[in-house]
């Protein structure tokens, strides 16, 4: 079968990457591999939209970001791998996509809203925050890719990236595809503390858990509350437990949850067999961190090739972009054109 798009997508590097990353996101990419072009990037300069105050985090930050990539299956021979701030071109299509965009349209960008009330910054908002929706579509955008997948929580910024193609392609001629999003098929899973799952909860389990960690989190989890004594029927459907097992082997999974209705498995018991499962598909997420130790030369060399190779590609995107909206070829970078003896650029 051909390729049949292209996909950009990409996270920003917050640290270590979880079990909802997994399998809601990670191993879809993986497998997204075999039929599309991809470009997974790591998008750092959104990490300064809120976390500018912690800049001795974010280079230990994308190499974790990296490492979990690489053991999820993420193959840097077969897909291009890169850092947003390797390639400039990225920030500059952004400024330029800026001009297209209201600022009352950003205001109304829901995630926007609720960064601003999460995070209390009412009248502290920046810039950067604001426009991040359009660094996203530039991201997009630059590579003219066709396909994203990416979570539910993510369709307003990819609804901004389809009205600034549609905008730019009406003003200046069609040159950007109408990227769609690819939602991930795997429900949301929660917390294990039954809340909506966010690292700063401190509800999430590490894919570069130890076994003793995983352990540990699973025996904190919460489970069905109407159930008292072991042996009370339990309700699956209200028990992270039971979400947790269905995600990672729905055969196992299915009739545990039977037998736990008619109270013949305990919570323990369960937990037990979720853990052991668990901490055997987490393996990979372990072994990269123990291979890869003292060699983070080698991550830094990845992304240096990945980025290199996409800003061949970006370049040429933005220079057709800058033509487009009238701006001259006067710099250095402009395609190798040299200035002739009179000074003028030959085009
Ligand atoms: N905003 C995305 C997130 O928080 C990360 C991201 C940045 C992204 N640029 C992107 C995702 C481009 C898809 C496409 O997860």
């Amino acid at each position: 079968m051909g390729i049949q798009g292209r996909i950009l997508t990409g996270h920003r590097p917050t640290g270590r990457r979880h079990l909802g990353h997994l399998l809601g996101t990670l191993e879809v990419w993986a497998r997204l591999q075999e039929k599309y072009e991809c470009f997974f990037l790591i998008a750092d300069y959104h990490v300064l939209t809120t976390d500018y105050e912690h800049p001795q985090l974010l280079r230990e930050n994308i190499c974790e970001c990296l490492l979990d990539w690489l053991a999820a299956g993420i193959d840097p021979r077969r897909s291009t791998l890169l850092l947003q701030s390797a390639v400039p071109a990225h920030a500059e299509l952004s400024l330029l996509l800026s001009m297209l965009v209201t600022v009352p349209r950003l205001e109304r960008n829901p995630t926007y809203k609720e960064q601003v009330q999460q995070l209390g910054l009412v009248e502290r908002a920046s810039l950067g925050l604001l426009a991040y929706p359009v660094l996203q579509a530039a991201d997009i955008l630059i590579y003219r890719a066709d396909t994203v997948p990416v979570g539910e929580d993510q369709l307003p910024h990819l609804e901004l990236t389809r009205e600034l193609a549609r905008r730019f392609n009406a003003l200046y001629g069609d040159l950007f595809p109408e990227p769609r999003p690819l939602l991930s098929p795997t429900p949301r899973l929660t917390g294990t503390d039954g809340r909506t799952m966010h690292t700063s909860y401190g509800n999430t389990i590490p894919l570069s858990a130890s076994p003793e960690e995983v352990q540990e989190k699973v025996w904190g989890m919460v489970t069905d509350p109407a159930r008292i004594h072991p042996h009370d029927p339990g309700h699956p459907e209200v028990c992270p437990v039971n979400a947790y097992h269905l995600a990672l082997e729905r055969e196992t999974a299915e009739p545990v949850a039977e037998a736990c209705r008619r109270g013949e498995v305990s919570c323990a018991e369960h937990k037990r067999r979720m853990a052991a499962l668990l901490t055997e598909r987490l393996e990979p997420y372990r072994r990269i961190r123990e291979e890869m130790a003292g060699r983070e030369e080698e991550l830094w060399d990845i992304l240096r090739q990945g980025s290199r190779r996409a800003a061949t590609l970006a370049q040429a995107t933005l220079e057709e972009v800058r033509s487009r909206m009238g701006l001259p070829r006067l710099r250095q970078e402009d395609a190798g054109r040299p200035l002739n003896l009179t000074g003028r650029l030959c085009c």
